[in-house]
């Protein structure tokens, strides 16, 4: 999974702008990604995560710099302070290649499971019903959850349909992942279900750029970390470094702020892990238990060494705020 040094990134970012009105939000985002890699963004509410999710499939317009996607431009800076987009044909292209999972879900309520993971492909790719239906249901099987196809998905839990809006963006077969907080409109509980899924799919070799606030999946799945701040890239290195030894005051200070509020840490360190009533599909020679239960070890390692790191030399003035979203 380690990138390799010759081969071009698969996610390219050089300078990303973006302004809200008055607000300049990114500040000149730069940011590669190489195929293969897991690549966690983490930092406070507010700094601009999503949107620079967004800007990566043009769900937001960026103002400047350049996007580059599997070696096609997206947008980039032209004459006069203007930026150029693609074409609509290749911006549609492009799109197919950037699965994204959002923070709520967003299936489609009047549809099943299995709905909504074959409708893209039937719809965008024009993809043969037989065949789409298939490969949904190998799909929802590797998020453990083909025995929910006909579910409806006020009828599952969230943990389940976040499942599911996970199978449904791999339906496309994206070249790379998005997920934008995943687990953070679910009950804590449910958390290590659809963390579980994200490392599966990591060590299948996904290409994976995750926002999320699970300083423990990040420290266990990411091949590299970046913490931003007001719209910039603060710092960035492997997992161990930034979360186990940051440099930047704003860093230390953010991943003290995180980890003193993580319940997992706090609640269930000691505890047996949280059993949930599925029965999980091929996904050989897993132990989900197992496998959670070291999530939540790997949190209470992060939080002492934190704690130990952070105590001695830290002023509190320059904390950043957390609120909710
Ligand atoms: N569509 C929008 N219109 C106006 N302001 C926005 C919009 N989207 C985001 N913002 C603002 O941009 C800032 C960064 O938002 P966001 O990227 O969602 O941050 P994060 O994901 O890091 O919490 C916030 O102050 C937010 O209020
Ligand atoms: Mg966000």
């Amino acid at each position: 999974m380690a990138p390799l040094d010759n081969v071009a990134p698969l996610v390219k970012v050089e300078g990303l702008t973006k302004s809200f009105g008055d607000n300049q939000i990114l500040n000149g985002i730069d940011l590669e990604v190489a195929a293969g890699e897991v690549v966690s963004i983490i930092g406070p509410s507010g700094s601009g995560k999503t949107t620079i999710l967004r800007c990566l499939n043009l769900l937001e317009r960026p103002d400047g710099g350049r996007i580059e996607i599997d070696g096609q431009m997206l947008c980039e800076d032209g004459a006069n302070g203007r930026i150029n987009f693609a074409g609509k044909s290749e911006i549609r292209k492009i799109r197919e290649e950037v699965g994204m999972v959002f923070q709520r879900f967003n299936l489609f309520p009047h549809m099943t499971a299995l709905e909504n993971v074959v409708e893209a492909p039937m719809a965008v790719k024009g993809a043969d019903k037989a065949v789409a239906k298939a490969r949904a249901l190998e799909l929802l099987d590797s998020v453990g959850l083909s025995h929910r196809a006909d579910h409806y998905p006020l009828q599952m839990s969230g943990g389940q349909q976040q499942r599911v809006a996970i199978a449904r963006a791999l339906a496309m077969d994206p070249a790379v992942m998005l997920f934008d907080e995943v687990t953070s409109a679910v009950d804590p509980e449910l958390a290590g279900e659809i963390l579980l899924v994200m490392k599966q799919l990591a060590e299948q070799g996904m290409t994976m750029i995750v926002v999320t606030h699970e300083m423990g999946f990040a420290a266990d799945v990411s091949d590299r970390v970046l913490f931003i701040d007001h719209g910039l890239v603060i710092e960035q290195g492997k997992a161990s470094q930034v979360l186990g030894s940051p440099q930047q005051d704003r860093t230390k200070a953010f991943l003290k702020a995180v980890l003193e509020r993580t319940p997992m840490a706090e609640e269930n360190a000691d505890s047996p892990p949280v059993e949930t009533e599925e029965s999980w599909g091929t996904g050989a020679g897993v132990d989900e238990s197992e496998q959670i239960a070291s999530l939540e070890s790997e949190v209470a390692r992060l939080r002492q060494e934190l704690d130990a790191a952070t105590t001695t030399d830290e002023p509190t003035t320059d904390e950043p705020t957390e609120s909710g979203e």
